[in-house]
């Protein structure tokens, strides 16, 4: 693809996102290289400056003292070097010695060979002394090329450390069966890797696919897991609707014999738009993560405006019984801007509210859990519903047009708690303290209302919240 060197200019504003970080124009999706580097949180993203289509992978870049809000740095990793001819794809990023150290993958192409499908992939690093400049090591790759027994997809390293070792997991597929896999490396150094193998795989191409791209994995509580989005997944009633799906498994890990033992796959977010998620660890202990808030295949409507795609509101992840709960970190506060709508009262059916904001949070309280739930309206159009049913303890999000169903099962619920974070053109919702979530992109240039719907008693507040909150 011919690429032009002016980055592309935004033409139209009307769905950028008020507290959501994106790019200043162009394309983006992975987060990437989530970490504390002295004093800021910073979040890198897979990007492609020159249109607002997926290109050639540059790693775009902010940074934040508190996690919501955000300032725009300049692109910290630009491919075309040899070792990242093609792409510098997802990879994470690490704390040694006072310095930020980036490691990649760089993806390449077969000389005169235009199969998008046909390319190859290695490990790199890049260096930085002040988290804003990347220096690539001037000996890439650290990892040349994938094991023998695995095909092209080989990529999106994700780095700890452990008992004075650094470990490395990767995104692959064997060639042996053609499934999805992780593999581990060990180096002392980051610079000199062992291979150690695979610590599990796929069972089988329908439930848990054939590449595991953006592996994470990480203690938590009592038990290790396993966080990656699997391509591949076939629908299973009403789970894995998606193109493809971000999920996880928890159990155990065993540093000497490179196994984990663990449960089934479980979907992590049951909206639309939520994948290719990446953790970090907090300076106070808290495990945080944030997603792509898109999906492959998805219709983008701000391409036409010069940008594409977003990161999802950082999350704070915890474990309760073997499964991952999601909320929106507790910084959300700092982007109140101190209008605050409160009310209680009986419903009988249907609540318009009088409110109309682009960039609100909304705690929503039923004490009748059963039909309850919200709508998302303009004045001649449903864009969003989502409702619980005790008959199926099941929470059911519909949106307008082909596909527009999605689910999450819920514990039986007596009374129901909504979470809801709306932004110009997406909306988060997180259910009973995050026990399920769903992210969506959602588009219209029409005023939206915010309806209630329950037999009972409701009680909400409404906050306003902060709409320049990314420096671009
Ligand atoms: C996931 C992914 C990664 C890859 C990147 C390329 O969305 O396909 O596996 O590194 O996107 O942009």
């Amino acid at each position: 693809m011919q690429t032009k060197l002016k980055p592309i200019e935004l033409s139209n504003m009307r769905y950028r996102l008020g507290y959501h970080v994106s790019a200043k124009s162009g394309w983006i999706n992975d987060p990437n290289g989530f970490i504390f580097f002295k004093g800021y949180y910073h979040i890198f993203y897979q990007h492609h400056p020159y249109s607002a289509e997926w290109g050639p992978m540059h790693w775009g870049h902010a940074r934040s003292k508190d996690l919501v809000h955000w300032e725009t740095l300049p692109i910290a990793l630009t491919p075309g070097d040899t070792e990242d001819k093609d792409g510098c794809f997802s990879g994470s990023a690490v704390i040694k010695d006072g310095k930020m150290y980036l490691i990649y993958t760089g993806h390449h192409y077969y000389e005169g060979d235009s199969d998008p499908e046909h390319f190859w992939q290695n490990q790199n690093l890049a260096i930085s002394e002040d988290g804003i400049h990347f220096e690539k090591y001037e000996n890439n790759p650290i990892i040349a090329s994938a094991p023998e027994d695995n095909t092209q997809h080989f990529r999106d390293p994700k780095v700890w450390y452990n008992n004075g070792s650094w470990y490395m997991i990767l995104g692959s597929q064997s060639s042996v069966d053609e499934l999805g896999r992780v593999l581990t490396y060990k180096s002392k150094n980051l610079i000199d890797w062992d291979y150690l193998g695979p610590i599990t795989k796929s069972n089988d191409l329908k439930t848990e696919g054939f590449m595991w791209e953006c592996p994470d994995f990480f203690r938590l509580g009592d038990k290790d897991v396993l966080l990656m989005s699997p391509e591949g997944i076939e629908e299973d009633e009403f789970r894995f609707r998606n193109e493809n799906e971000t999920g996880y498994m928890t159990g155990n890990f065993s540093y000497d014999s490179n196994r984990f033992d663990h449960s089934n796959f479980q979907e992590l977010d049951s909206g639309h738009d939520f994948y290719a998620t990446q953790t970090t660890l907090a300076p106070d202990g808290r495990r945080l993560v944030i997603g792509w808030m898109d999906m492959w295949g998805s219709v983008m409507p701000e391409q036409e405006d010069g940008w594409a795609g977003a990161l999802t509101f950082p999350r704070e992840l915890t474990l309760k019984n073997d499964k991952l709960y999601m909320n929106p970190v507790s910084e959300l506060k700092k982007l109140r801007t101190g209008e605050v709508i409160s009310d209680s009262f009986e419903i009988n059916g249907f609540k318009k509210l009088d409110y109309n904001g682009n960039h609100y949070e909304a705690e929503i309280n039923f004490d009748n859990a059963d039909k309850s739930g919200i709508t998302l309206t303009t004045d001649n159009e449903e864009l969003l519903k989502i409702t619980y049913s005790k008959d199926n303890s099941h929470v059911v999000l519909k949106r307008p047009g082909k596909d527009g169903i999605r689910e999450a099962v819920i514990m039986p619920a007596k009374t129901l708690k909504f979470h809801l974070l709306v932004d110009t053109s997406s909306v988060e919702l997180f259910v009973n303290d995050g026990e399920a979530t769903f992210t969506e992109r959602l588009y219209t240039e029409d005023k939206v209302s915010l309806n209630l719907l329950s037999q009972g008693k409701v009680s909400y507040d409404i906050y306003q919240l902060e709409k320049n909150a990314v420096k671009y």
